[in-house]
């Protein structure tokens, strides 16, 4: 796991390279902090801390949390709560997108990874499975899935 930190005085974004989907649901709705290409890619100081946190909880993967310093709310998924119950929807030409506390094992039932939410490769292309990593789109991957209209920004 390998997640950077970005800082303004009021809010730090954390991001976690490794189960970025690179579905651009950040970039798009908000380019001004989102900014795949530039370094550092997100700018915090680029929007207000609640249009950034708004846009962090629809981050499909996961990968985007933040900590408010003022109320030092810790490391997760913003101000979501973990949910006891697991939803997994099965996008059209997509990943699995899975929403709920969830608890991934190796064979030897060492836990690799603890996530509330997730998107999960079924297309096989990913180089980081479990984790989509946005391969299906280079490859082209086509299944309807469960939901007729693909994600646009799976
Ligand atoms: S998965 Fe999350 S962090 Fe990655 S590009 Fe999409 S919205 Fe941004
Ligand atoms: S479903 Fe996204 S890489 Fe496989």
């Amino acid at each position: 796991m390998s997640i950077r930190d970005y800082e303004s005085t009021s809010l730090t974004v954390h991001w976690d390279d490794e189960i970025c989907s690179h579905s651009a649901h950040c970039a798009k709705t908000l380019p001004g902090v989102f900014r795949p290409g530039e370094r550092p890619w997100i700018d915090v100081t680029g929007a207000p801390d609640d249009e950034i946190a708004a846009t962090i909880d629809g981050c499909p993967s996961g990968a985007l949390s933040y900590s408010r310093k003022d109320d030092e709310i810790p490391v997760g998924s913003g101000d979501q709560e973990p949910e006891d119950d697991v939803v997994v929807r099965v996008w059209g030409s997509g990943p699995y997108e899975v929403v709920g506390t969830v608890r991934i094992l190796d064979n030897d039932g060492n836990l690799i990874r603890e996530v509330t939410k997730a998107s999960l490769c079924r297309c096989g292309l990913s180089k980081v499975k479990p984790f989509c990593d946005g391969s299906h789109k280079d490859g082209n991957f086509t299944d309807p899935g469960l939901f007729r209209t693909p994600r646009a920004d799976q």
